[in-house]
């Protein structure tokens, strides 16, 4: 009598197999997540940003290129402002035409100064301060916060 032939892959090798085809998946997939979300790629390498450009009285808010930082000069003097959400950080977009920033992430809505009208973001946007160059070019410093009043 003939014995039927026995199959190398076993139920338990068939498990193994899939077992380690989903680790293996598992891998490829959180691995470039995680370089992508650790990524120091858009962080500022130093707090400063030097503002060159000529700021006139009342011209509005000015982007400080490449650093979310705007400056802006009022009668009072100089400001800076860095359009980071205070919800969850992220990058709001400043609509001259309205007067108004506006968070692309969940909708928060700031004034002209910054401070929030609607949305979760439960504080105003940093205000960070700036020291006026006798050449009148601009030296930012994003790590230290001000008040709303400061001005250089
Ligand atoms: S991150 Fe801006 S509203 Fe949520």
């Amino acid at each position: 009598m003939r014995m039927p032939k026995q199959s190398l892959w076993t139920r338990r090798a068939v498990l193994r197999l899939g077992w380690a085809g989903i680790i293996a998946s598992a891998v490829l997939t959180v691995q470039p997540l995680m370089r992508y979300l650790s990524s120091k790629e858009d962080r500022l390498k130093s707090p400063l940003v030097i503002y060159n450009s000529p700021l006139a009285e009342n011209s509005g808010w000015q982007s400080a290129a490449a650093a979310r930082v705007w400056v802006k000069r009022d009668a009072l003097g100089v400001m800076a402002m860095v359009a980071t959400c205070t919800h969850l950080g992220c990058e709001v977009n400043y609509h001259a035409d309205k007067k108004e920033w506006i968070c692309p992430c969940h909708a928060s809505v700031y004034d002209e100064e910054g401070r929030p009208v609607s949305g979760p973001a439960p504080r105003a946007l940093a205000r960070v301060a700036v020291d006026l160059k006798p050449n009148g070019s601009l030296l930012i410093n994003t790590s230290k916060q001000v008040g709303m009043d400061t001005r250089a």
